[in-house]
């Protein structure tokens, strides 16, 4: 059964570990993120985007077909469906379909407004027991259409958000979507104590989990960030191992050009990057 991602995530706080959250584009995605997070016992987050929930056949479809694998791969960890970086509409649309956790991503309103969304979708989803996480500052680069200027988060401002009773906080804190680029100034953690300091035990996600050098993701997380978002790196892995099939000419050779073939090898890396990034963020038997 599904589950909030309230309580994964403040034991995660507690505990000074990180869960992770893996965006999901399509069936292998998300069978690849359940059965590494169940074979490691570790919580996890699935994460969808508003462009993916509409590549898969919309938010109902996912809904139906995370429950479905819970239900016959036999996954006991917990589990919560997320929308990542939604919209007000968005997000009253997956509390409807039946996802577990939201996030509402206000950060290109004026703090104001905000404010007012925030706390509204935070009434809405709580009558349902669905967790909340919504956005102050900015995250730099583009995700999915979704593009940020990469704005420093005000500490004060992150309070306000933190005081509307949300149960996860994400602030820009010079993280980006994306690759990192090489001139990259690195985390602001100046700005991220600050932010832990003023917001109590709130658990703080990390966006742009994606080529975050080690030492940086043990310092965010022993300052508060207890939830890791990690999509591009489960792309290009699957590009790439998609990419080395096809260019040995597998596809061509004795039934290789099933799909299950096909994609198999794409599978295999999105296990092994969910692992490695489990094992760096400490989830490892935290179930
Ligand atoms: O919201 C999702 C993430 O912040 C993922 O970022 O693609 O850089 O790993 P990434
Ligand atoms: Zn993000």
């Amino acid at each position: 059964m599904l589950v909030s991602a309230t309580e994964m995530l403040n034991k995660a706080r507690e505990g000074k570990y990180a869960v992770g959250q893996f965006n999901i584009n399509n069936l292998e995605w998300t069978k690849a993120v359940l059965l590494t997070a169940q074979e490691n016992n570790s919580p996890v987050i699935l994460g969808v985007s508003e462009g993916a929930g509409k590549y898969m056949g919309g938010y109902k479809t996912i809904v139906g077909m995370v429950n479905g694998m819970l239900e016959e791969l036999k996954i006991t960890v917990p589990v919560a469906l997320h929308l990542d970086h939604g919209s007000y509409d968005g997000a009253l649309k997956v509390i409807e379909a039946g996802f577990s956790s939201v996030m509402f991503d206000g950060s290109h309103y004026a703090i104001e407004e905000n404010i007012a969304k925030t706390k509204e979708i935070v009434e809405i989803a709580h009558a349902k027991g669905i967790s909340v996480e919504a956005e102050v500052g900015s995250i730099g680069g583009e995700e999915d259409g979704v593009v940020g200027a990469g704005e420093v988060a005000d500490p004060a401002e992150c309070k306000l958000i933190a005081d509307l009773g949300v149960d996860m906080l994400a602030a820009g804190i010079g993280n980006i979507h994306g690759q990192y680029p090489e001139n990259w100034a690195g985390l602001s953690f100046d700005a991220l104590e600050a932010i832990n300091n003023l917001t109590g035990t709130m658990p703080l996600v990390l966006h742009g989990g994606t080529g975050i050098p080690a030492d940086m993701i043990q310092k965010a997380i022993s300052l508060g960030v207890s939830k890791i978002n990690v999509n591009t790196e489960c792309q290009l892995a699957f590009a790439a191992a998609t990419r080395e099939y096809i260019e040995a000419g597998k596809d061509l050779q004795a039934k290789g050009f099933d799909p299950r073939k096909v994609l198999a090898p794409g599978f295999e890396a999105i296990k092994a990057t969910v692992k490695e990034k489990m094992e760096l963020f400490g989830s490892v038997n935290k179930a």
